[in-house]
């Protein structure tokens, strides 16, 4: 056996060979279905009056679902720009051929990085006058317009300017000759609320501070600049929050952050499976997996599943959720493994090794979210989504 280990000749080339010839869904995966997301581009826009844009948000990769893929089956679906957070973000889709208008949400503030970003295409998400001086600067020395977005703080005290100060900053900025303000836009923090469409609401209050920068400004004399607020759950409220665009994220993946327009029908675009990789049969008041978290109350059939913590499930989601197997939920038993996970299949006598489970999204008439396990670990979906690590191979359906 060791001399055996010692005469292994490690060949890169077969190496290299299997891995690229490794089967995807070998393990575990993620699967993400374009038509969902073209559909549900295609379904928001709906609510949208003619002429107002949408903007597909498709950081993070995508809330985890592969930016390319998603900007590609967006723009099918009818998206007239796309939103980043980052500089690395928009360059990569650029590299991808993507050559929609791409804007930059996070804050750029180097000339190194805003140079950059003028290069590629690219527009920044500018709060303050000394990033307008150098976009200024830029524009000036390529003798092209820095085309950029104005943001403003009206009630979530993260990126933007000051709202008191934004009226008397405006009238320097519209004098500055190497820019183009494509946009004025502002962020709503408390949207998804139950009392989001009351007139008293917070994102009413922060919508209506908007307004009156945007009358101050006499925005009507700007008719290109386009204006700004809703997120997906400000998109449900009324057309009041929509403007000249809304900025779509987790409505377009297929789900919804409030209670609003609850007929919309929006299609998760997101499955999770893995394999079923070994089955055993243990004994009553036994302990199952790490800490021994769980305690067998029978004689207990177990399969073994081949996800784990870091794939991206949350560890404080064990023993907290269901998995799908032929359209029958299956309760995951003990501490949740870097690597896999235990489900409870006493009884069930159709499931076998390399068969495949549903983690997230349907099977045969049965449906989880992530809205589910948001719930149970007490987060939001967007955590979940964005929570799944890059050893996920994304399968595209
Ligand atoms: C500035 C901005 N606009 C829009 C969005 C999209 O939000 P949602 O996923 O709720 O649609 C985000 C996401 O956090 C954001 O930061």
């Amino acid at each position: 056996m060791q001399s055996g280990l010692k005469n292994f000749k490690y060949d890169s080339q077969i190496v290299s060979h299997s891995l690229v010839s490794l089967d995807p869904t070998q393990r575990a995966w993620i699967e993400v279905s374009g038509k969902s997301i073209e559909h549900n581009v295609r379904e928001i826009k709906s609510l949208l009056k003619n002429g107002c844009q949408f903007m597909a948000v498709v950081k993070a990769d995508g809330y985890g679902h592969d930016a390319k893929f998603v900007s590609q089956n967006a723009i099918k679906g009818g998206a007239d720009k796309l939103g980043v957070a980052t500089l690395k973000e928009g360059l990569s889709l650029r590299s991808e051929g993507i050559e929609e208008p791409i804007l930059v949400l996070g804050n750029i503030y180097t000339r190194k990085d805003l140079l950059i970003c003028f290069k590629n295409n690219l527009m920044p998400t500018i709060s303050d006058i000394e990033q307008c001086i150098i976009c200024d600067e830029i524009g000036k020395k390529y003798k092209k317009l820095f085309y950029i977005h104005l943001k403003i703080d009206t009630g979530m005290s993260r990126l933007g300017f000051e709202s008191k100060n934004f009226v008397q900053s405006f009238g320097n900025i519209i004098s500055f000759e190497n820019i183009k303000i494509d946009g004025i836009y502002s962020h709503l923090s408390t949207a998804d609320a139950l009392d989001a469409s009351h007139e008293s609401s917070y994102a009413n209050i922060q919508r209506r501070t908007f307004l009156q920068l945007l009358s101050d400004l006499s925005i009507k004399k700007y008719p290109n600049i386009k204006i700004h607020l809703a997120n997906s759950a400000g998109t449900l409220i009324d057309n009041d929050f929509h403007f000249d665009m809304v900025r779509v994220g987790l409505c377009m993946y297929g789900y919804k952050p409030s209670q609003y327009q609850s007929h919309l029908k929006l299609k998760p675009a997101m499955s999770l499976k893995s394999k079923v990789s070994f089955i055993r049969i243990v004994d009553n008041n036994v302990g199952i997996s790490y800490g021994k978290k769980f305690i067998t109350s029978k004689k207990t059939k177990l399969a073994v599943i081949s996800i784990g913590y870091a794939d991206g499930i949350y560890r404080t989601l064990s023993n907290k959720i269901s998995l799908i197997h032929n359209g029958k939920k299956y309760p995951q038993i003990g501490s949740i493994t870097m690597d896999q996970l235990m489900i409870d299949i006493t009884g069930a006598n159709d499931i076998n090794v390399g068969d495949t489970v549903t983690l997230l999204g349907s099977d045969s008439g049965q449906c989880i979210s992530p809205v589910d396990w948001a719930d149970a670990a007490e987060t939001i979906p967007w955590e979940i989504l964005c929570a799944f690590k890059n050893r996920l191979p994304r399968v595209q359906i």
